[in-house]
């Protein structure tokens, strides 16, 4: 009899979507030590190739682990109170020029101790592992201090300590300005740039950086120097672009090769065409729309058209899209922006990996780290159907079973 190794498991007759489609027949599924070693159709599986395998799991439908590629997690306080001042007809717009929105949450999460935020940001985090995320992006944001953006990013680092889970770190700085900064936004982007930015990549705290282009942001202009920063310290780029207005910031974060322009409500085709040239994922972020009662749909047939690949995402955050569920957003990416379930699951998975330069994550091929999610539906295309907590059977990170049901 052979022995059974630890590290090298097999799931058998499942249902896979690989990450980009869902594969014709009912596939068995090699994991060894943390990376996929064999994918085989079932009916043609041979049981020598997996000699010594344990059976971790059989039927059910097997997908990557969900990458959840924008997020602003780590925050304290919320802002419910702001919530019915919009359902009463106050824009988020006017909310944040009186002072409120994400300024209300720098408020409070500057207060917080690291403690307390990871205490906060705990909570919400284990609400995306139990929906099968098994890589999530966040964002600073809510400090705009360099003292309270590196707070932010090292919270986000030891949550990712603290659970199995794959996270990557953003510095938001330029995220809105700070009030002992009025009237001296160049000062505050220079801070960002010479401050931030350089301690943040020199301690290792973010992988990438964002930056929110928009009239109750910051200028393409000022973009455009956090970029140059961000190159010079070898971080990659991301924006939240073409939101509430078109100042064109996605076509400027391409320009500057960036990994994905987020939200895109009121992106032109010149910006799609621009995005499409230097590879930049689209990330549809069907929460906030919904949230904020948008009407204004992101172009996604011109998306379709110029090949940009979309990813979607939650956009977890205190003001537009308080929801920590990923596969409510793949619903809604299909019920308000008409994505395909195929299209919404790619964007969850592989195109959410790829706009977080992870080339490696969201997809079941050999070679890939063993980060998957084990379903108890028929059809993957039901993830993005029906919106049901609690259909996840298994959780697996870097090929462990962290999860099971
Ligand atoms: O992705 N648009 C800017 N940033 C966030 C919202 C942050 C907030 O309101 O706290 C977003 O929608
Ligand atoms: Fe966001």
């Amino acid at each position: 009899m052979p022995t059974q190794s630890t590290s090298k498991r097999l799931w058998r007759d499942v249902q896979v979507f690989d990450g980009l489609v869902q594969l014709d027949e009912a596939m068995t599924v090699l994991v060894e030590d943390g990376r996929i070693a064999g994918l085989w159709p079932a009916r043609e599986f041979n049981e020598a190739r997996a000699e010594g395998a344990a059976c971790a799991g059989r039927g059910g439908v097997l997908t990557p682990g969900l990458v959840d590629c924008h997020t602003h997690l780590v925050y304290a306080g919320n802002r419910a109170g702001e919530f019915e001042q919009r359902l009463e007809g106050v824009s988020y717009e006017e909310i944040a020029r009186a002072g409120g929105g994400i300024l209300s949450s720098v408020r409070a999460t500057r207060a917080a101790s690291e403690d307390e935020l990871i205490a906060a940001s705990l909570p919400r985090l284990d609400a995306l592992l139990a929906d099968g995320v098994t890589t999530v992006e966040i964002k600073s944001g809510y400090g705009l201090t360099a003292a309270d953006e590196l707070k932010m990013l090292r919270v986000a680092r030891r949550l990712g300590e603290l659970r199995p889970v794959r996270v990557i770190t953003t510095l938001l700085g330029a995220h809105a300005l700070p009030p002992e900064y009025a009237g001296r936004a160049d000062d505050y982007v220079s801070l960002v740039c010479e401050e931030m930015i350089p301690a943040a990549a020199a301690e290792g705290l973010a992988d990438a950086v964002d930056v929110f282009c928009e009239g109750i942001g910051f200028s393409p202009a000022q973009c455009e120097r956090i970029y140059q920063a961000a190159k010079a310290h070898g971080l990659a780029i991301k924006a939240h672009a073409e939101q509430l207005s078109n100042l064109g910031g996605s076509a400027l974060a391409a320009r500057y090769g960036a990994l994905s322009a987020d939200h895109i409500e009121y992106l032109d085709e010149a910006g799609v065409r621009a995005m499409a040239e230097a590879g930049t994922v689209a990330v549809l972020l069907p929460g906030a729309f919904h949230v904020l009662r948008e009407t204004r749909l992101p172009p996604i047939e011109l998306l379709r058209q110029y090949g940009v690949p979309m990813a979607v995402a939650s956009d977890a955050n205190p003001g537009t899209s308080p929801i920590c569920m990923p596969t409510l957003m793949a619903n809604l990416a299909c019920t308000l922006f008409r994505l395909t379930p195929r299209e919404a699951l790619s964007g969850m998975t592989a195109q959410a990996a790829r706009a977080l330069g992870r080339l490696d994550l969201g997809r079941i091929e050999v070679g890939a780290p063993a980060d998957l999610c084990l379903w108890d539906i028929q059809q993957p295309a039901e993830l993005a159907y029906a919106v049901q907590a609690g259909r996840l059977r298994q959780r697996v990170f870097k090929g462990e079973v962290v999860y099971a049901r």
